[in-house]
């Protein structure tokens, strides 16, 4: 079972070691695992709620996406790239905000939390907040569900918003009579330390006691280790490890084995000084390599920017069908179409007939189906299988999967169902609007056709 994972990557400041073990490290490894389906983009948009510095905004997004590069994200792999690239995050945003309670918003914590601020300070309740800040929960649920990720890797401050994205789902569902999106989780991950920053607390550029990942080079690195607060024990003296966040730092970067051999050095009476040197080199043992790259990326924004545009191409392939899709629903709908008025009386028992699967043995000797339509349009025409047994498993799934499930995209102009990741048929209709919406459609009938034959035949 292929999962769709998806996280959104706020683009603001400059990436830390918190970072780096918190988000960054434990992502890519996800990525690498051949059942998730990774989806990991800039969050730009977000980033002009916080920041009207037009520079920084572009040097942040820059510095993110070859830092998540450079970390060892393969893009071939894993679906990366900015948030900005893709109109049909926005354009769903609005769909998805004409359903969504204004009252929703209002309790959304991070708003709650300005208004509050405001109203601490004798202010206008609203004084300094702008309308994005407002919307950004609509922003995260369009990111969300342009894509219909089932798990959405957050920290705990972003519950909330994933919840709201799951409410809102819910509703266009029910609005517009169909199971369009399916319910994201989110996904916090137990495991992952949160990183001690300099004094102690939670390293973040909030406290100001962050350890830089790559800028400022090695010794940018080292300065910042070298200004971890310790306790004022003299070398020689036994160290107390439960407590010292050089030691919580060394074990997020060592195998149990070092760590167990640097606890008994400190135990032994280990130096700070000398402790703190061989934290240093333990962190640029890993990290230098990936210093290197991402300063080689950085020399070549051009090599970047290619790479992030087939990120969302490939991101657009999936959100452009989806959102076609929607666009009918509501009805926003293109007037070419001609469309049948309504029978004024419906016609009697002319039951249209269901959808079917035709299977046939092709030239090469290699087994395939075909969906034909309740009209008998050809609709489908799978792949070839050698193995007459994986047709026919496939053709079983394909009888009860139903419109909703079914993961339509558009590969190379043509409209493509896939399941567990591969492409297993290919659809006659190459137009995304109608061709996907018809598909779906047709996939429901043929899944309500196989129920009923399934429960005839358990009555017979
Ligand atoms: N709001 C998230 C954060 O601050 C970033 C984000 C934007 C995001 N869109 C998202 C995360 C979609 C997950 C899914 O961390």
């Amino acid at each position: 079972m292929h999962t769709r994972v998806l996280t959104g990557i706020t683009t603001t400041g400059t990436p830390h070691l918190g970072n780096y073990v918190g988000a960054i490290r434990p992502a890519v490894l996800a990525s690498k695992d051949p059942n998730v389906d990774a989806f990991y983009f800039m969050a730009d948009y977000h980033a002009l709620i916080k920041s009207d510095d037009a520079d920084r905004v572009e040097a942040s997004r820059l510095k993110i996406a070859a830092t998540w590069l450079a970390v060892g994200l393969d893009p071939n792999a894993a679906t990366f790239y900015r948030q900005s690239d893709i109109p049909e995050v926005p354009e769903l945003m609005w769909l998805l905000t004409c359903v969504t309670a204004k009252g929703l918003l209002n309790r959304a914590h991070a708003y709650k939390a300005a208004v509050d601020r405001n109203i601490e300070n004798q202010e206008d309740a609203d004084a300094g907040i702008n309308a994005g800040l407002y919307m950004y929960p609509v922003l995260m649920a369009a990111d969300i569900l342009a894509f219909n990720a089932n798990k959405v890797p957050v920290g705990r401050d972003q519950i909330q918003h994933i919840e709201m994205a799951r409410d809102i789902a819910q509703r266009f569902n029910h609005t517009y009579g169909s199971d369009f999106f399916v319910m994201p989780e989110a996904h916090i991950e137990e495991q992952v330390a949160t990183l001690p920053g300099l004094d102690g607390r939670k390293m973040s550029k909030s406290y100001d006691n962050t350890i830089p990942l790559f800028e400022g080079g090695p010794k940018g690195m080292r300065d910042a280790i070298m200004k971890i607060v310790t306790d004022s024990r003299a070398p020689g003296e036994a160290k107390d490890t439960d407590d010292s966040s050089l030691f919580t730092i060394f074990k997020a970067f060592a195998t149990p084995a070092e760590t167990a051999a640097f606890a008994e050095a400190l135990h032994g009476g280990l130096g700070w000084g000398e402790a703190k040197q061989a934290l240093f080199e333990r962190v640029e043992a890993e990290v230098g390599p990936m210093r290197e790259r991402y300063e080689s990326l950085m020399a070549r924004p051009d090599d970047m920017e290619d790479v992030l545009q087939a990120g969302a191409a490939k991101a657009r392939a999936i959100a452009g069908p989806l959102v076609q899709t929607l666009r009918q629903a509501v009805g926003l709908r293109s007037s070419r179409q001609i469309v049948a008025p309504a029978p004024a009386v419906a016609p009697v028992a002319t039951k249209a007939k269901p959808p079917r699967i035709a299977s046939f043995r092709d030239t090469d000797g290699s087994f395939r189906f075909r969906l034909f339509g309740s009209d008998g349009d050809e609709l489908l025409l799978s792949v070839p299988f050698a193995d007459p047994k994986a047709a026919g498993a496939l053709r079983q799934a394909l009888s009860t999967l139903g419109g909703a499930s079914a993961v339509l995209e558009t590969q190379g102009g043509q409209i493509v169902l896939k399941m567990g990741g591969d492409v297993v048929a290919t659809a006659a209709s190459a137009d995304a609007a109608t061709g996907v919406l018809r598909l779906r459609a047709e996939l429901d009938a043929l899944a309500a056709a196989t129920a009923e034959e399934a429960a005839a035949k358990a009555k017979a």
